[in-house]
């Protein structure tokens, strides 16, 4: 089996509870982007942006791993080759599935960044406004997640990943945030089979060679078993 490289996003938590930000409803329905997911927003408000991290980091917290998540990790113990799981998704589902070494690319709830020095610690479950930096004492705390403008973590060994990829799949995105939605093109670029399993179209599913609709917890589990060749129990 040749390498596998896989990108993740919010509908394979869906399933476990945390809310995605596109579908009706979603996060991005309930609040304004510009407030609460940009450097500015941050700069504008900190307290706005802290009590909605602080939202999700508790609603990720109470979450549990659906059979989505423990599929892949399935598949990375059980596969013969390579397999990498970039997530755009900042809860811990991965890891709590049992996935390893998860690139998490647009940052974690549970990381704490200084805006100031640069250094991480682990988050405190509620952050708040003028929270000390414990390396330099500034008081210019935010969460460790990725906002719009930013550069998104792991790009080099991201592009590395996809290069030598044999297989790419995309699970539970919607496709509308680059640099994300362009590893299918790198992937189509080195002839790698492409497939995107989502429940429904995403904006970029006439770049992948198949598409499988429905829940991440049925299509996931059919299609890990598929690769490590065994037939669903
Ligand atoms: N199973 C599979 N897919 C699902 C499920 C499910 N149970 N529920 C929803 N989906 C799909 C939706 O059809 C949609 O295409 O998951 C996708 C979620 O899309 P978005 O809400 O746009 O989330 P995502 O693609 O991860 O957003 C990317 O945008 O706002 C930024 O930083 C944020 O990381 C996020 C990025």
């Amino acid at each position: 089996m040749g390498k596998i490289v896989i990108l993740t996003g919010a509908g394979i938590s869906a399933e476990s509870g945390l809310g995605t930000f596109r579908d009706a409803g979603g996060l991005w329905a309930q609040h304004s982007i510009e407030d609460v997911a940009t450097p500015e927003g941050f700069a504008r408000n900190p307290a706005l942006v802290h009590g909605f991290y602080n939202a999700r980091r508790q609603q990720a917290a109470a979450a549990q791993p659906n059979s989505a998540h423990r599929a892949l990790a399935r598949l990375q113990s059980d596969c013969s080759g390579e397999v990498v799981i970039v997530t755009q998704n900042v809860d811990a589902l991965h890891e709590a599935g049992g996935a390893r070494d998860v690139l998490h690319m647009h940052g974690t709830l549970a990381g704490a960044l200084c805006a100031a020095c640069g250094h991480r610690w682990p988050a405190p479950d509620m952050m708040e406004p003028g929270e000390l930096c414990p390396r330099c004492g500034g008081a210019s705390a935010r969460p460790d997640v990725v906002w719009f403008g930013e550069m998104p973590y792991y790009m080099d060994r991201i592009m590395d990943h996809l290069a030598g990829a044999d297989i790419f799949a995309a699970i539970g995105t919607s496709g509308q945030v680059y640099p994300a939605a362009g590893f299918v093109q790198e992937a189509n670029a080195v002839n790698a089979h492409t497939v995107e399993m989502n429940l429904d179209r995403s904006y970029i599913a006439s770049a992948f060679d198949e598409t499988r609709l429905g829940p991440a917890t049925q299509i996931v589990v059919d299609w890990v078993a598929e690769q490590l060749g065994v037939t669903r129990a």
